[in-house]
C-alpha cells in the first residue's frame, strides 16, 4: 500500500515536471524491490524523457518480464519504439498490448497509424482473424482487419469488415467517418450513406461527417465548407507531409516545374507570388529562388504553422483564398500557384473573377486540379472523398468568363489513393497584358 503511494506521488512529480524528485522515489522503490515491475516501468518512461532512450526500452522490456500483460506498458514501450525509429517492433509491441487486452483504444489506435505506412500485413491479418473470431463484436479488431485487407488489395473483404465494425461501433469514434468514407470509395454508397447518417444523428456538430453525407448523397455544394476544411487540414497537419510522401504525391513538383519553366524565360525572378492553399508548405521551397516575395494563404492554422517553420515564405495570411484575392491587396501578384486546393472548391467561378482582380497584367495562375473525364453537366463533381474533380472545358470556360486566357494544361498522375493513380490537370491561366 505504502508503495503504491509511493509511486503515485513519483508520478505526480514526473507529471509536473520534477524529474529528480520522481527518480528519487522510483530509485527507492526499486531499491526495496530491484523487480518492482511498476518502477521499472516508470523509471524507464523517466530515462526516455531525459533523452535516454535506449535505458528506457531496456528498464521497461525488465518490466514487462515480470509482468507480461501490463498493456500500458507495452503502449508506452511501443510508442518509444515508434520515435526510436523501430516501427516494426512498435508494431509487434502494440499488438501484444490488444492480444492481452482487446479493448485497448490507444494500442488500436496506434497499430491503425502504423499499419498505414508498415506494407507487412500477413502477420497482423493472422492475429486479426483470430481475434475477430474469438470476439466477433469487437469494432475495433474488425476495423483494423478491415485495414490490413485493403492495404493487401483486398477490397471487397475490407468493406465487409469496416461495414461489421461500424455496426458494432459508437457512430462517435474517431474513425468511424473515415471508415464509412472507405465504404463509399469503395462503392458502396448505400452503406457509407447509412452510417453516416447514424453518426450526424449521434453528433450533428460533427463538420466532416455531415460534408461527406452530403457528398454521398450527391448533394449540390458549390464547395467544401470552410470549417470542415480548416479542422480537417488541421488535424491532419502533423502527419500530411508524410503521409501524402507515401502516397507519391508529386503535385507541388509538378508546379514547381512549370514555374522553373516560365522563371527561364524571364531576366528577372518573379516578384509579388502567392502560394494558395500553401499548407505546410511543400510548394515553397522549390519555388522559393523564382520569387522575390512569396505570400503563402491557407484556411488551417495548423498547416500554416508548418509553412512558418520552413522560412521558405515572407508572409503568411490565414484566411479563405477567394475572399483573399477580392481583398484590395497591397500589391497584385505577378505569379499565383495553387496545388492541389481546388480539389475542395467546386465552382471556379467565383476563384477566377477573384484571379483575375489579384494578378498583374501578364501575370499568370500555375496550378493543380483532379481531372474529371466523364462529361458532367456541371462541369466539376465531389466524390465520396469531399474533394472534387474538375472538366478541362470547364476550367476554360471559368477563366475565359473572367477575362483570363486558358494559356496551356497537361495530364498528370497526382499520387496514388486505394491502390490507384489520381489523374490530373496542371494548367495555367494568365491575365491579358493589356487589362
Ligand atoms: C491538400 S492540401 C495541399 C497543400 C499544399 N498546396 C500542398 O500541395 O502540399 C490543401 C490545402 O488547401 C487549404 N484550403 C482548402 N480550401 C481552401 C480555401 N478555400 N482557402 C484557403 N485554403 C484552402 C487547406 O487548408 C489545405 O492546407
Amino acid at each position: 500500500m505504502q508503495n503504491d503511494q509511493r509511486l503515485q506521488e513519483g508520478i505526480a512529480a514526473h507529471q509536473s515536471g520534477d524529474l529528480e524528485a520522481a527518480q528519487d522515489i522510483y530509485l527507492e522503490i526499486l531499491n526495496k524491490n530491484p523487480e518492482d515491475p511498476d518502477g521499472l516501468h516508470f523509471l524507464g518512461l523517466l530515462h526516455f524523457d531525459a533523452g535516454r532512450a535506449e535505458s528506457a526500452i531496456e528498464l521497461i522490456q525488465r518490466s514487462l518480464e515480470i509482468n507480461e500483460s501490463n498493456t500500458s506498458a507495452l503502449n508506452n514501450l511501443g510508442n518509444i519504439l515508434k520515435l526510436t525509429g523501430e516501427p516494426r517492433l512498435a508494431l509487434a509491441t502494440y499488438v501484444r498490448a490488444v492480444e492481452h487486452d482487446s479493448r485497448h483504444k490507444e494500442a488500436w489506435k496506434n497499430i491503425n497509424l502504423l499499419l498505414r505506412s508498415s506494407g507487412d500485413f500477413d502477420e497482423i491479418l493472422a492475429i486479426m482473424s483470430e481475434i475477430v473470431r474469438l470476439e466477433p463484436e469487437n469494432p475495433d479488431a474488425w476495423n483494423t482487419y478491415g485495414l490490413a485487407k485493403m492495404l493487401t488489395g483486398k477490397a471487397e473483404e475490407a468493406a465487409e469488415a469496416f461495414d461489421k465494425s461500424l455496426q458494432f461501433d459508437l457512430p462517435t469514434s474517431p474513425n468511424a467517418v473515415w471508415r464509412a468514407r472507405i465504404l463509399a470509395a469503395q462503392g458502396r454508397n448505400d452503406l457509407a450513406q447509412k452510417h453516416l447518417e447514424r453518426i450526424v444523428e449521434a453528433k450533428p456538430e460533427d463538420k466532416a461527417a455531415r460534408y461527406h453525407l452530403a457528398a454521398v448523397r450527391g448533394d449540390k455544394l458549390d464547395h467544401a465548407p470552410e470549417d470542415y476544411v480548416a479542422s480537417h487540414f488541421d488535424s491532419f497537419s502533423e502527419s500530411f507531409d508524410e503521409v501524402l510522401e507515401k502516397l507519391g504525391y508529386r503535385a507541388p513538383e509538378l508546379v514547381a516545374e512549370d514555374v522553373v519553366r516560365l522563371a527561364e524565360q524571364r531576366a528577372t525572378p518573379f516578384h509579388d507570388v502567392v502560394d494558395l492553399g500553401c499548407g505546410t508548405g511543400l510548394c515553397g521551397p522549390l519555388i522559393r529562388d523564382h520569387c522575390t516575395n512569396l505570400t503563402g494563404v491557407d484556411l488551417s492554422t495548423g498547416m500554416m504553422q508548418k509553412a512558418a517553420a520552413l522560412n521558405a515564405y515572407d508572409f503568411l495570411v490565414e484566411g479563405e483564398l477567394v475572399s483573399f484575392l477580392s481583398y484590395e491587396l497591397p500589391t497584385r501578384f505577378d505569379l499565383a500557384v495553387c496545388v492541389d486546393t481546388l480539389c475542395y472548391i467546386g465552382n471556379l467561378q467565383p476563384f477566377m473573377k477573384a484571379l483575375a482582380q489579384a494578378l498583374k497584367p501578364g501575370g499568370r495562375l500555375v496550378a493543380s486540379v483532379e481531372h474529371l473525364e466523364d462529361s458532367h453537366a456541371q462541369g466539376f463533381r465531389v466524390d465520396s472523398s469531399g474533394r472534387y474533380a474538375h472538366m478541362p472545358d470547364y476550367i476554360r470556360k471559368c477563366a475565359e468568363n473572367a477575362s483570363l486566357i486558358y494559356a496551356q494544361d497537361r495530364k498528370e498522375v497526382l499520387r496514388r489513393e486505394l491502390g490507384k493513380d489520381v489523374h490530373g490537370l496542371i494548367f495555367q491561366v494568365m491575365l491579358p497584358e493589356q487589362s
